[in-house]
């Protein structure tokens, strides 16, 4: 395990620094490659750990992925040709590749099984939640202890289903919508409060008829998937790490390039306002037109006094992964910061209302956990510490920014876990704080 230490930032952070190419797109655009028969050139696909499990995983399943000219050239084995490997599909840390796959594989014909499993972190994270529609959809799933990995799906044919999400989970949603591409009739999702969007675009883009309709999402059957071209756009999960040690740090003014600007995704940005950030930039606007497009943004952001906010459910699915930094903010904030209806957080890479809580008050904040969040009384500050990581990169990288707002720094152990979705993360926090 490494341990890095993060001293108070010496002066505010200053510069431009590019968005790392977005996790969820990335997986989706080689998913989507693999179920094609076309070859798809994707650019800007992200170089990490999670996602490097999925070109492994499309690679087992037959297909074949090149590197040329900074780009991937995916072959698919198409979208009803999966092969079944000899050992099981590995996902790794990727939580999105482990319920996403299955939706795919279950509508394959013939009997034919996959096994999936992952690290340990993976084998605690819940299954139940793709199982539970896929099932009713017909298909056959055999997991660990009826809910974790190793699992297993069984090809079978598939009948379309109207399923209402019991909470808000783009990865529950895609993996129907997935199944739903091969299933007789039309399969509808119907979403308690929006999600993040990225399958239904590339979907719309790859000529499948997606019809949208407030909270529902409908597709039917399709022969092929035809997506183009795929350019990845910038990571607003990562960028917001530096976001907020610029919002933290006094001084501070940097720019933020080529983030994707996809309103299911920037939730955290709207928070911040509200808390007294300094931030322009041109993103979407909530609940837009249909759109097979990525827009991409630049954001410009500035040091500014913070008030506490509450963030309620309805807001959490759209800012879901930047939570913790909301109570990091929080901690540097004027009054009570809450964030409620936040249960999904316990299944994340870490259970993270637990893991955020225990790393922020062992660097001196006043933070409770909740059933289904936390609240944080805003101290002026924090002393600084030592964080653990828990092979949780959102919380490694939360220590980093921690530990460049703080009196006295942080030291991060297990820093190594950054790697999961942004493997130049210290490298480029430390160039914008100088
Ligand atoms: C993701 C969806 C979110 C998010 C995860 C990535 C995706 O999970 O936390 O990091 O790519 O669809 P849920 O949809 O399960 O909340």
């Amino acid at each position: 395990m490494t341990t890095v230490r993060f001293g108070p930032a010496a002066r505010g952070l200053r510069g431009t620094v590019t968005a790392p190419p977005d996790k969820s797109c990335s997986h989706r655009a080689a998913l989507l490659a693999a179920m094609s028969s076309e070859p798809v050139r994707i650019t800007n696909y992200l170089p990490a750990a999670d996602t490097h499990s999925t070109l492994d995983a499309v690679r087992a399943l037959g297909a074949l992925v090149e590197e040329r000219d900074e780009a991937l050239i995916v072959r698919g084995p198409g979208l009803r040709a999966p092969v079944v490997p000899a050992g099981p599909l590995d996902v790794g840390n990727a939580g999105t590749l482990m319920r996403l796959l299955p939706g795919w594989l279950a509508g394959q014909r013939g009997g034919a099984r996959w096994t999936l499993d992952g690290d340990a972190s993976i084998r605690r994270r819940p299954v139940d939640r793709i199982a539970e529609p896929l099932r009713r959809m017909g298909a056959e799933l055999k997991a660990t202890a009826g809910r974790f990995p190793p699992f297993t799906v069984t090809g079978v044919g598939l009948s379309g289903i109207e399923y209402e999400l019991p909470v808000a989970s783009a990865q529950v949603k895609s993996c129907v919508l997935l199944a739903g591409l091969l299933a007789t009739g039309s399969t509808t999702v119907v979403e308690p409060v929006p999600s993040r969007d990225h399958t239904e675009r590339l979907l719309l883009r790859s000529g499948v008829p997606v019809a949208r309709d407030g909270d529902r999402v409908t597709v039917g059957q399709v022969d092929d998937l035809e997506p183009g071209a795929i350019h990845v756009p910038g990571d607003p999960s990562s960028a917001a790490f530096h976001v907020a040690a610029a919002a933290l740090v006094p001084g501070s003014r940097i720019v933020v390039e080529g983030m994707a600007a996809n309103w299911t995704r920037v939730g955290f940005f709207g928070i911040l306002a509200r808390m007294g950030g300094v931030l322009v930039g041109p993103l979407e606007s909530p609940g837009g037109p249909p759109t097979g497009e990525e827009p991409v943004c630049e954001l410009d952001v500035a040091q500014a006094p913070l008030q506490g906010t509450v963030v309620e459910a309805a807001e959490v699915p759209l800012a879901i992964d930047e939570l913790p930094l909301v109570a990091l903010l929080g901690c540097f904030a004027d009054g009570e910061t809450v964030v409620r209806g936040a249960e999904e957080l316990r299944v994340k890479e870490s259970d993270r209302i637990a893991t955020v809580v225990k790393g922020l008050r062992g660097l001196g904040a006043s933070i409770e956990a909740t059933a289904d969040g936390f609240a944080v009384t805003g101290t002026g500050g924090l002393r600084g510490g030592v964080l653990h990581a828990h092979g949780d990169h959102r919380l490694a990288m939360l220590g980093a920014v921690a530990g460049l707002a703080s009196r006295e720094g942080v030291e991060v152990v297990g820093m190594e876990a950054a790697a999961v979705s942004y493997p130049g993360f210290a490298e480029d926090l430390a160039a914008l704080a100088g």
